[in-house]
């Protein structure tokens, strides 16, 4: 079932069209990755999914009904569906970590100690229960990251979007924020919908991959359908997980008959074992 999707939408800056005619959908539970080169029309399409813009045409659906753009019905929206911003200083507001995060929960009129128990639930959620009490100014580029999705986590909401939340941390972040993010879509049973340039991650947290290119969609599929075109990737200026590429280079160029669409280190080991055990 799909949650979120959208039908013909175009999206027109004043002199630039960012996304034309694109209809796409984010299947429930699921975390989908939307890959795209810069200028792709990423994070436009993002904003209008949880209608901070409004398409210039078509619509939006949230659990199959059209978006509304009154106050009370972007609100409502925007509860179900949270947006993490690339860069976190655009996020946060609030003088210290916990009343950050706690923002989102006391927007939703809850009593105060379910604020508090929710505002520490999040921030434990994504290692920063610790610092809760530091101003937000002096936290690391990773540690803003972590407070900003905690202050959408807060709300609960059914989707979360992600607008390349692995930029810029260093390998053990990337890692640790993308188990998190898993850790809410298979237990929260939250949908997880996000970008990133970090294609090596792609086959390990990716249930599913579209590909859009000036504001179009290119392709949709599984990761391993994705990566088994890798011609098509680079026609958009993206590329194979480096995995996936060594066993290109081995099918392709060293003729051996290998998958080459296993991005991740667990398929790729099982297709050389085979290819070893012959
Ligand atoms: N505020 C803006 N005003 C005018 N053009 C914009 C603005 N934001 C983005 N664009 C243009 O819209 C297109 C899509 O941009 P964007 O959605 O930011 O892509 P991505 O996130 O994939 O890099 C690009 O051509 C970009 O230059
Ligand atoms: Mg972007």
């Amino acid at each position: 079932m799909n949650i979120i999707e959208t039908k013909n939408l175009s999206y027109k800056y004043d002199d630039t069209t960012a996304l034309s005619d694109i209809s796409i959908s984010f299947e429930k539970g699921k975390i989908t990755t939307l890959l795209g080169a810069n200028g792709a029309g990423k994070s436009t399409l993002f904003l209008t999914l949880n209608g901070i813009l409004k398409p210039t045409s078509g619509t939006v659906q949230f659990m199959g009904k059209d978006i509304g753009y009154s106050k009370k019905e972007l609100k409502l929206l925007r509860q179900n569906v949270g947006i993490v911003f690339q860069n976190p200083d655009d996020q946060l507001f609030s003088s210290s970590v916990f009343s950050d995060v706690s923002f989102g929960a006391m927007n939703l009129n809850l009593p105060r100690e379910e604020v508090k128990e929710r505002t520490y639930d999040a921030l434990k959620r994504v290692g920063m229960y610790t610092l809760r009490d530091r101003p937000t100014h002096a936290l690391s580029f990773g540690q803003k990251k972590r407070v900003a999705i905690a202050g959408v986590l807060v709300m609960k909401p059914k989707v979360i979007i992600l607008d390349e939340p692995t930029a810029g941390l260093d390998p053990m972040g990337v890692s640790e924020i993308m188990h998190l993010l898993q850790n809410i879509c298979r237990n929260d049973h939250a949908t997880i919908i996000l970008s990133t340039h970090d294609i090596d991650v792609v086959p390990i947290y990716s249930d599913f991959v579209h590909v859009i290119h000036n504001g179009g969609l290119i392709s949709s599929g599984t990761p391993d359908e994705i990566f088994s075109d890798p011609d098509l990737l680079r026609q958009h200026n993206l590329r194979l997980p480096r995995i996936a590429h060594l066993l290109e280079i081995l099918n392709k160029h060293d003729s051996f008959d290998v998958d080459f669409s296993k991005g991740a280190i667990s398929g790729a080991r099982q297709e050389l074992l085979k290819l070893l055990k012959r």
